[in-house]
């Protein structure tokens, strides 16, 4: 496979000794990890920035570079190459996943293509990184852990872009968890809403159509939540009791360009919603703790609102998106005068990711998630080490989002997650 180039000299002890700086970053002077993204709309931009400010902020072991990215329109594609600091551009992800100086396919496209470009990319000899969810359907995402295990064999690495793990308050969450700070777990509370089709209108962007997305809210949405729930918790979904709903079944049909979640509608053509907009669900963790999820795109002025709270027999802790630099923690063993939940300000260089960043109480935002995304990979692509969430995680997430789809087409029945 591609290999990073092995720098020489002065770059060489800098890279062995780990002191190497640059005016342009930290990790300039190390072996570069020549990366290919497919996609520039909106994870192509997050990414983008993810991968540009990695090893300017933290001190890596490879140095990041934006050396192609892939979209069908030569022009927007050399626009946004441009606009986010690539080197080059290709119109056919065919031909950027052949390319001999990439070492590293980052799939920011929506669902339909993850598997076959995922599948390609692995063939070549690429270390990937997907977004999520990992796949459209279970077949698809099996095959793909399928390939990324043999792929692993010959030290090329896979994982999933579930970057809400990458929040700092997230990941002092799970280390609290892990440090048994809220004991025994008994219940999980989480919900995901957005509110950008409350108004019919709204155009039949790819996000409705199951042939591309996979699912709507569910997928979207509720594979977030789900993958954060069992990554906070460390353990995972036994099964699940759902309610999907559709609830604007026809939309007009997009005119031009549809980027992230905005888009015009076109002449007042429609056509039909295939995904649902909405999904509600309960579970059941392995160790008997019970969840409940809620993920939808009709929740009128919330716009990116992501709640988790855990409750344990010692302890609870809780988080909101909107308030990413905070996690809630109540520590249910102090005397209950003077007990209650506490707010920890998560920017103090010993909280995940924030050595590195700015003093005390200079917070951070939604897009360092994709800088610590970049960062965690380089490192383990450095180290030879698989990264998290990999891609069986990503099927596990995907196997769940398909126990809730048959509950819900079932009345809700409790339906097992198949392992
Ligand atoms: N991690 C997150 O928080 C997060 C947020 C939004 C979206 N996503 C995921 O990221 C992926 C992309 O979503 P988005 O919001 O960036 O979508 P988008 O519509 O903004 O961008 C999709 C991009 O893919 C390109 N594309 C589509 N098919 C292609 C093909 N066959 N070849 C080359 N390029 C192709 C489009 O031209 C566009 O540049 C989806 O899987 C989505 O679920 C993740």
């Amino acid at each position: 496979m591609g290999q990073p180039q092995q720098p020489e000299g002065a770059e060489a002890e800098a890279a062995a000794t780990g002191t190497g700086t640059a005016a342009t970053g930290a990790s300039a002077s190390r072996p570069p990890l020549r990366v290919g993204m497919v996609g520039y709309a909106f994870m192509g931009a997050a990414h983008s920035q993810g991968w540009r400010t990695a090893g300017r902020v933290f001190d890596l072991p490879l140095n990041p570079q934006l050396t192609a990215i892939c979209g069908r329109d030569a022009d927007a594609v050399r626009a946004a190459a441009d606009r986010h600091g690539w080197a080059s551009t290709e119109t056919d992800w065919r031909a950027l996943v052949e390319r001999d100086d990439i070492d590293l396919v980052d799939i920011c496209t929506p669902g339909d293509s993850h598997a076959e470009i995922a599948l390609a990319a692995l063939a070549a000899g690429k270390h990937v990184l997907c977004e999520k969810p990992l796949a459209n359907t279970v077949a698809e995402a099996e095959a793909m852990v399928r390939a990324a295990e043999e792929a692993a064999e010959r030290g090329q690495l896979a994982m999933v872009g579930f970057n809400y793990r990458r929040v700092p308050a997230t990941a002092l969450a799970r280390r609290m968890v892990a440090e048994g700070r809220i004991g025994r777990l008994r219940h999980v509370r989480v919900t995901y809403l957005q509110d950008w089709l409350v108004d019919p209108q709204a155009p039949l962007t790819w996000r409705l159509r199951k042939e591309l997305a996979g699912s709507g809210s569910l997928g979207d949405l509720g594979a977030h939540i789900v993958d954060l729930a069992q990554y906070l918790t460390g353990e995972r979904l036994a099964g699940v009791s759902a309610l999907t709903e559709t609830f604007v079944r026809r939309r007009p049909l997009p005119g031009g360009a549809a980027v992230g979640l905005s888009a015009v509608s076109a002449d007042g053509t429609t056509g039909e919603v295939t995904v649902d907009d909405a999904a509600v669900f309960t579970g059941r963790f392995t160790s008997g703790a019970l969840a409940s999820f809620e993920a939808t795109r009709y929740a009128t002025g919330r716009k990116n609102a992501l709640r988790i709270e855990l409750n344990g027999e010692r302890g609870s802790l809780a988080f909101d998106l909107e308030r990413l630099n905070e996690l809630s923690y109540h520590d249910g063993t102090e005397p209950g005068a003077h007990a209650g939940f506490r707010r920890i300000l998560v920017t103090e260089p010993d909280h995940p990711y924030l050595d590195a960043w700015w003093p005390p109480g200079h917070g951070l935002g939604y897009e360092h998630t994709f800088v610590h995304q970049a960062r965690d990979l380089v490192h383990a692509v450095a180290e030879g080490r698989r990264p998290e969430p990999s891609f069986a995680d990503g099927l596990q997430v995907q196997r769940v989002l398909a126990a809730v789809e048959e509950s819900a087409e079932k009345n809700s029945v409790y339906t097992p997650i198949a392992v």
